[in-house]
């Protein structure tokens, strides 16, 4: 369970987001809004990539304010860029180092390797350069990276943008096999349309909150 206490992230002259409140318990939420409307910096907070100015995060037992490395294990999280996310030159090593806090055996390690690189077709980049990889590759490798450490929430942000769509829709179809609770952040409102719950955000506030079949025609029709 995720509760969202009254939450405001303040950027020096920028409010990015205002008095947020929310309890999130869904297995799928998605997340909508304009460009600038506060989806990263919101899901940011889940993870404690961001503090919150004021207000209070709370995801399970965890306080993001005190229990900052903790909660980097118990919520996985897809950067918007996949750049930012792959630190290791070459694949298999970066798929590895997520998993090293698990102190898996070397065979397991192994395995696990191999089952998140076969799910995308990417078996013959395990050895490859990751800065060589293309754009949707990348995106591939930075999502395998955090599904291959098992925690217990995951979120995307936009993990689908510089996908073809047999990546995407492999992407879909992961995301629905998993077991775990996820909160993804799209522009690509049919990624979503079989979801829980919908949040669509615009100026920092939650203006749209229900069903993807309530919330996606109004998000569309205030977009149009
Ligand atoms: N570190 C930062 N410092 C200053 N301003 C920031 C910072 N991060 C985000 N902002 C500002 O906060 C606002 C919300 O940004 P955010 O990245 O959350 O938007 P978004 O909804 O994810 O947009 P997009 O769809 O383009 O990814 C924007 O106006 C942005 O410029
Ligand atoms: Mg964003």
């Amino acid at each position: 369970m995720i509760r969202i206490e009254n939450v405001s992230v303040q950027f020096e002259q920028r409010r990015a987001l205002s008095d947020i409140d929310l309890t999130l318990g869904e297995k799928r939420i998605g997340i909508v809004g304009a460009n600038g409307s506060g989806k990263s910096t919101f899901v940011r907070l889940l993870n404690g990539l961001q503090t919150a100015t004021s207000g209070r995060v709370l995801v399970d037992d965890f306080d993001a304010a005190k229990d900052g490395r903790k909660l980097r294990r118990h919520v996985g999280f897809v950067f918007q860029n996949p750049d930012n996310q792959i630190v290791f030159p070459v694949v298999e090593e970066d798929i590895a180092f997520g998993l090293k806090p698990l102190k898996l055996s070397k065979e397991e390690v192994n395995r696990r390797i191999d089952d998140v690189l076969a799910r995308y077709d990417l078996q013959d980049f395990k050895t490859h350069p990751s800065h060589l990889l293309s754009g949707g590759q990348k995106q591939l490798l930075a999502i395998s990276g955090v599904l291959v450490m098992e925690p217990r929430y995951i979120v995307l942000d936009e993990p689908t943008t510089l996908l073809d769509l047999r990546n995407r829709n492999r992407v879909q179809r992961a995301i629905a096999e998993l077991d775990q609770t996820v909160i993804t952040v799209s522009h690509d409102l049919d990624l979503i349309a079989d979801y829980d719950r919908v949040l669509a955000f615009e100026d920092g506030r939650v203006v749209l909150d229900g069903t993807p079949a309530d919330v996606l025609p109004k998000y569309r029709e205030m977009m149009a």
